[in-house]
Order: structure tokens, then sequence, then C-alpha cells
């Protein structure tokens, strides 16, 4: 992505909105289950176990709202068919996560899953590091959010819980931020990180963005971000899957879950 900050196009005025908020029975606050990690497992073997769909299904039982899957360029974990084989057995809401490329955004096109989380993608990375640079690549995203629109796809934009970004996210149109945790994850007792993340869902919401959050959370910190009044939704993969090894997979939903839940009901 370019260095140089590009000006903003608003998204197309003619493009209908197919976001129907309330269309949908979802409870205040979501929990999306990420289920990468367990293809990373079947990836160190190249084999069929354990298998993320089946994970899926299982997550969903214990009570997940949705699944999330990021199919990255170099395919290491999410299989394409993976993709296809989610998008016909989950009985709960597909997020498709992925890089805003031509290749990804033809497949969102094709699969028309609930929801679409744009995010930044580096080969060397390890994980998602950092939010999208919105701003900067501000017409490479306004298409992909238009593309989306156009298919009847809601449009997520993974960020930092940077100000300029969430207004930006805004003003091309997204239908949701998902707020970066993974500083706040590094950092849970300094009040700063948190703090961002409260500013960060309060502009989201006075800009008419819905707000999800995730990278990082664990059944020791999310509940600061749980509570947080304004976040619909949490992305969350490696600590339910590495819980799973000890625990259950079905025990590592509910627990943090229940977590979840607890924290929310404590601030309304
Ligand atoms: N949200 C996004 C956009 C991500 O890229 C990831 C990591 O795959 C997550 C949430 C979940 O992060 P974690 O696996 O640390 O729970």
């Amino acid at each position: 992505m370019n260095d140089a900050p590009e000006p903003v196009r608003p998204v197309d005025a003619n493009v209908t909105d197919h976001h129907t908020p309330g269309k949908h029975a979802w409870p205040p606050l979501r929990l999306f289950v990420n289920i990468d990690h367990v293809a990373t497992l079947r990836q160190a073997r190249r084999g069929l176990e354990p298998d993320p769909v089946e994970a899926a299904l299982r997550c969903e039982r214990a009570g997940a709202d949705g699944i999330t899957a990021h199919l990255r360029e170099d395919r290491r974990h999410i299989q394409d068919t993976d993709i296809e084989r989610l998008t016909t057995s989950i009985a709960t809401q597909l997020n498709f996560e992925c890089a805003a490329t031509e290749e990804m955004l033809a497949i969102a096109e094709r699969i028309r899953p609930v929801e679409v989380t744009l995010v930044p993608e580096r080969r060397e990375e390890v994980t998602t590091e950092g939010g999208l640079a919105v701003r900067r690549n501000v017409t490479l995203l306004a298409d992909a959010v238009t593309r989306l629109k156009r298919a009847g796809v809601r449009s997520s934009l993974f960020i930092d819980p940077d100000p300029d970004a969430i207004t930006c996210a805004a003003e091309i149109g997204a239908d949701a931020i998902e707020l970066h945790t993974g500083t706040y994850a590094h950092h849970p007792d300094a009040p700063g990180p948190l703090e961002a993340l409260r500013h960060g869902t309060a502009l989201g919401r006075s800009l008419g963005l819905a707000v999800h959050a995730g990278h990082g959370l664990t059944v020791r910190n999310v509940g600061p971000v749980a509570a947080i009044d304004g976040i619909e939704e949490l992305n969350i993969g490696h600590s339910i899957v590495s819980r799973a090894v000890f625990i259950g997979l079905d025990e590592a939903v509910r627990e943090i879950r229940t977590v979840m839940a607890s924290a929310r009901a404590r601030t309304s």
C-alpha cells in the first residue's frame, strides 16, 4: 500500500445500502469465533484434521453468534474449500476476513457472506499486526466498500482506535469498524489503550458506524472491552482455540461468552 495520503472520495451515492439494522435478532454483544487457528493446526500436517468447519459448527452449538475466517493470500491456514464449506454449512453468520485485493473481493462477491472485514496483510507477519491505513488507501478501500455494498455485503474495516481512521471509515461509507485491541491486550492494566478503545467506540457510534473489536482477547482481558457500551461484536480466535486444548472447544466458547455477558451486564 502507498505512503502518500489520498483525498477522500465518497462512496457511490447510487448504491443501495443492504444493511438493515434490526434485520437479524442479534444480541447486544455478539461473539464471533475466529477458526483460523484450527486450520493452522490442520495445515501443520497438510491433512484433514482438525476440520475448521466441524469446529465452526461446534462453536455455534456452544453459543457463538457467528464465525470468522481469514482467507490469506498465502493460504497459510484457511483454504478456499473451507470458505465454500462454511458458506453452506454454518447456521449463523460468516464474517469473511480478507485483504482488499481483486482476488478476495471477487470471492466475496461470489459467496456473499453477511459481512466482510477488510484487513491489512503482509506476507511476513505472524498475525494481523496493525489496523488498515485508511486515509492513505482511501481509493482502494472506498472501491472495496462500494463493491461489497453492491453485492449486499456489510463491510467492516479493521483499524486501530485512531480518530482519523474512524472518521475516514465513515466518510467512505463502511458499515462497521473493528477496533484492533492488540495494544490493549499487551497492556491491559495501562489506562491509555482502554481509553482509546472507549473513545474510538463513542466516535464510531456518533458517526453511525457499527463498532466491533478484536485481537488478543482472552478470558482474562476481555471483560473491560466487553463492558464498553456501543461495541456490538467481538472477534476472538487464538485464546479460544488455545483453551480448547485443555478444556474442549465447546467449554472454551461457553467460558469466554460467560465472561463477556457478565461484564456487559454490569454496565447495563
Ligand atoms: N480480528 C481480526 C481482524 C483478526 O485479524 C484477528 C486475528 O486473526 C482477530 C480478530 C482475532 O484475534 P485473536 O486470534 O488474537 O483472537
